[in-house]
Order: structure tokens, then sequence, then C-alpha cells
């Protein structure tokens, strides 16, 4: 059965009020919409862990620096709804705009720090967008659980900084990306590759995992950068944003591997910009 869809907080409300009720766990799982695997897999985690699951669909023009971007941004609800279909969540929340941002609003959810390196550098206020939206869906959800995909690493470190700095009492849950057969990681942006960029895409994935390997051995990230840049230039990327060994929690740069440490790039092909991590060394 297809899950109703609530446009009202006032409806979500009255819901998740019987479901607390009866003593019944919420998980949460925020979206854009225009679900793929990935975002599946974040609502497959949440059926299995939660009594109720709850996936919002709202696309926030707070996290848009372009406002192209946000109009051609692809809102496709009624295919959303029938994907989710199968997996059986319980509410799709879409709410309408002034649920979220009603008239005269004013607050900006700004995470100092961590929202200033790697996507935050190219896309300022993109990431306050974010933790002000994701910091509203959560108090009107009121979710004990909420599944964000590392996919979205920065993203995922932000909202577990803002939920504890907050004291929003939700427990934020990484899930790991879904990748193609081929090692690209899955995006809503994959779409927008022409068949023979599709064909080059994974080689970030490639050269990710090949310098995690030499990292692993105890070479340093300044040694390996040139020729790593080197193969993605003739891949066809244009131009790399960043390809970064960081701490994965507090996201520092970093030259060499320890506990902990995770790569980051982002790097442009024909147009498009293909993000993607990777743990390093996952001993912590
Ligand atoms: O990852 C996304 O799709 C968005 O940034 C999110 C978390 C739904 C907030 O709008």
């Amino acid at each position: 059965m297809i899950a109703p869809i609530e446009r009202a907080l006032a409806g979500l409300r009255a819901q998740t009020a019987v479901w607390r009720k009866a003593g019944e766990t919420i998980g949460v799982v925020p979206t854009m919409g225009a679900l793929h695997q990935g975002h599946l897999s974040l609502a497959r985690a949440a059926r299995e862990r939660c009594d109720r699951v709850i996936v919002t669909i709202f696309v926030n023009p707070k996290q848009f620096n372009d406002p192209d971007d946000l109009k051609n941004y692809p809102r496709t609800e009624n295919e959303d709804a029938q994907k989710l279909e199968s997996i059986g969540v319980d509410l799709i929340y879409v709410p309408d705009p002034d649920q979220i941002y009603p008239d005269g609003f004013a607050t900006n959810v700004s995470v100092a720090g961590l929202t200033d390196m790697l996507c935050g550098a190219a896309r300022p206020g993109h990431f306050d967008g974010v933790a002000t939206v994701v910091s509203k869906l959560f108090l009107q959800t009121a979710a004990d659980f909420a599944f964000f995909g590392e996919k979205d690493y920065q993203q995922l470190q932000i909202v577990r900084r803002m939920a504890a700095d907050l004291d929003i009492p939700v427990e934020v849950v990484g899930c790991p990306t879904i990748r193609e057969e081929d090692g690209l990681a899955m995006s809503s942006r994959n779409l927008l590759l022409s068949d023979r960029s599709r064909v080059y895409a994974p080689v970030l994935a490639e050269v990710m995992q090949d310098l995690r390997v030499r990292l692993s051995e105890g070479a340093t990230m300044s040694a390996l950068l040139p020729d790593a840049q080197a193969r993605l230039t003739a891949a066809g990327f244009t131009e790399v944003d960043y390809l970064e060994l960081r701490d994965g929690g507090d996201l520092s740069l970093l030259d060499q591997a320890k506990p902990g440490a995770r790569l980051f790039a982002a790097a442009w092909l024909a147009g498009v910009r293909l993000i993607d991590n990777i743990a390093v060394d996952e001993t912590r």
C-alpha cells in the first residue's frame, strides 16, 4: 500500500502523538525526493530499526546557491511514493513550504567550523540551509532516530553536531554509501552524466581506492596527490575541487592516515560535480 502523504504540520503532529502514546519509536529519513537506491537503503534501515517510519520530501530553497538549480531540481512525488511502497513506510511528509518557512521566518541554524571546508567552501550558506531545515524536521517529527547517508559525510557530521548542540533527542544514524556495480557512488546527479561521461565517472572511486591502499601503507597525501590528480585529468575530469584526507570526526586536514581518517573528493566531469568519500582507517 502507498503510504499516506501528509502536507500539514498539524496532521503530522496528530499522527506522531498517536504513535508516541502507543509507546512506538519513530524514525525519520529526510530527503529532497527524486529517490534512488541510496535513499531507499536509508528507508530500509529505518524500517528495520523503528516501529514507525516517516520519509520527508522537501526541496529546501535555503540550501541552494543557484536559483536555476532549485528551479530544475527534479520533483517526482508520485514515483517517490511508489518506490517507497515495497519498504512499507508509515507516512510521507511533504510539507507545504509555509509549514517549514512561515511568513516572517527569521532563524538560521549555523554550525561553525565543520561547514567552512570541503563542500562548504564552494557553497556559502548551503550547510546553514541544511542545518536549519533538518533541525525543523527533527522537531516537527519528534523522531527518535534519523537516517542519513555517508555519501554526504560532511552533512552527516554537521547534522550530528547540530543535534547534539541543540539537545535534540534524536539518534543520528549514518548508513553506508550505496554504489553502482562499477563503484560509482549513487547520486541523483549521476543522471546528468552523458553516456560517455558515465563510462569515466567510476575513475573517481578507483583513484580513491588506490589512494586508500597507499595511505594505509604509510604514504603521505602530499606525495600521492600529483599522480591522483593526473589520473583524474586523463579520465576527463576538468576540475578537482578537493581531494583531501581528513579526520572523520572533526574533519581536520591530515597528510597521513591515522585511526578514523577519511578521504574526500569533489570533481567535475563534463559539467557535473561528483562527490565521494571513503574510510581509510576504520579502527576508531
Ligand atoms: O541530503 C539531502 O537530501 C538534504 O540535504 C536534506 C538532508 C534532505 C536536507 O534538505
